[in-house]
């Protein structure tokens, strides 16, 4: 895996972990104790609403409109039933068959028949003093206040049309001292545009993009040291975090966390994606730092396959890439980024009998790139080997493909095609990524 593990696709794309956090700890209905009488919005319904809605359901959520109110919650309630009846809301899309997976949002089957019989019952207000405390969410953030927020330094104009090319704004941290971030979260100040982000981390000894301005956006296009050029779509270096719509923060124990050395820049690749209007675009990343130095240190590591073509009219096209961990370490996450023909991916262990284990199967929407982490985290020992299977629908019946008689390449743009599994390990805080891919010989 060494290789095609290390790559950075020129690509992009996202993410990682979770909203773990904001979604566990359900509160048990109160409906129950209230025997058979109907839910009501304010003792039984809000609570869901808080627990596993607001996050994206509030002013300045990312979703169409908020759902915190008696008014807001009895306007949509029919709509709330058949989306949450349907679990189309809260969005999730790993098969419940493989894994269990801590940020997963899900409502129980319980949960789902309360707001249903609500809307039957004509969706009562019931008694205010039942309600919870009203969840206070900051401006736009998913995680509690940062520490630091890292804004890139000028805004980047997005034209009215057509592609734009990978945008990079290398942004000095200003660190004096090495830096341990436990959680953290991209906020696009124009998230319709973000197609996504990257995050990477450029250590002070580090000589990707030297010679390219600090501070100021460019394309790999406006570059005129060749070095320069290819480097802008390859590089080994750490990734803070990635971004996509729909993707959650980072969030992990105070125990583990990225580092960020002393004197690093943050280096943003963004991908925008142009929708007829200009507009302008100054995404920033929030940091919460861990309390102490923590044992171990997270990595972000890829599978990606960059070789195929998608033949055209092809409704289940298959796409593997398979690699063996070159050390132990602890599994956290995973992040699977294909495009618009995307269908499923699916994350294995290939043991050495050549039985397939599934840890994950995503039957995938390109419109929300979710990450999914283990609820039981998975030490592997080197050795071990990862597969990533996509599957791609290049057919006329995939209402998104953009031309199913395309035979289709990796490339950039959302027409194109990418395959790029995403995956979180913790290792010793002393191990980089460098080192981790250091194979001992046996
Ligand atoms: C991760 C973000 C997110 C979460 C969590 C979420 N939603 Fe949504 N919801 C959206 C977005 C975005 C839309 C807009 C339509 C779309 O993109 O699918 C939406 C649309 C809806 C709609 C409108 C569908 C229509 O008819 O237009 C309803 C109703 C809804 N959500 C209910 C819920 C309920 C109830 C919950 C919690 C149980 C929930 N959602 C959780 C993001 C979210």
């Amino acid at each position: 895996m060494t290789r095609r593990v290390l790559r950075t696709a020129a690509a992009f794309s996202v993410n990682t972990l979770a909203a773990a956090v904001l979604f566990c700890g359900t509160p048990v209905s109160r409906s129950q104790s209230a025997g058979k009488s109907d839910p009501t919005f304010y003792a039984d319904i809000l609570p869901i609403l808080q627990d596993h809605c607001q996050i994206c359901h509030r002013a300045s959520g990312i979703a169409p409109m908020p759902l915190q109110t008696y008014a807001q919650g009895r306007q949509w309630a029919k709509a709330i039933a058949g989306e949450t009846e349907s679990r189309r809301m809260p969005p999730w899309f790993a098969d419940s068959r493989f894994g269990h997976f801590s940020n997963d949002p899900s409502l129980t089957g319980q949960q789902i028949e309360t707001l249903v019989s609500w809307v039957n019952a004509g969706a009562p207000a019931g008694d205010p003093r039942d309600a919870p405390s009203p969840r206070k969410w900051d401006e736009g953030w998913n995680i509690p206040r940062p520490d630091r927020v890292i804004s890139m330094t000028r805004p980047v104009s997005i034209p009215a049309r057509g592609d734009v090319e990978y945008t990079y704004e290398i942004v000095p941290t200003g660190f004096t001292q090495d830096t341990w971030v436990r959680t953290s979260q991209v906020l696009p100040s124009s998230p319709g545009h973000v197609h996504h982000a990257v995050i990477y981390i450029r250590p002070p000894e580090s000589k990707w993009l030297r010679r390219a301005p600090v501070g100021v956006p460019f394309t790999a296009s406006s570059l005129k040291d060749p070095q320069d050029r290819h480097d802008a779509e390859w590089t080994d270096s750490d990734i803070l975090l990635v971004y996509a719509p729909g993707s959650s923060p980072d969030q992990w124990p105070d125990s583990m966390g990225k580092l960020v050395p002393a004197g690093s820049d943050l280096v943003y690749q963004m991908h925008y994606t142009t929708d007829g209007k200009a507009a302008s675009d100054r995404s920033a990343i929030g940091l919460i730092f861990n309390g102490h130095p923590p044992a171990q240190r997270v990595l972000t590591l890829q599978l990606t396959n960059d070789r195929f073509v998608i033949p055209p009219g092809l409704d289940d096209f298959r796409v593997e890439v398979h690699g063996t961990l070159p050390n132990d370490c602890t599994l956290l996450s995973f992040l699977p980024h294909i495009h618009l023909r995307g269908k499923r991916f699916e994350y294995n262990i290939v043991h050495p009998d050549g039985q397939i284990e599934t840890l994950l199967l995503v039957n995938y929407d390109f419109h929300w790139q979710l990450s999914y982490r283990l609820a039981e985290p998975r030490q592997l020992k080197a050795g071990t080997e990862l597969q990533a299977v996509a599957w791609y629908d290049n057919s006329s019946g995939n209402p998104h493909n953009p031309d199913a008689t395309a035979a289709v390449h990796w490339g950039d743009q959302t027409y194109d095609e990418m395959m790029v599994g995403f995956f979180d390990v913790a290792v010793p805080a002393g191990m980089d990524k460098q080192r981790f891919f250091v194979r001992k010989s046996r």
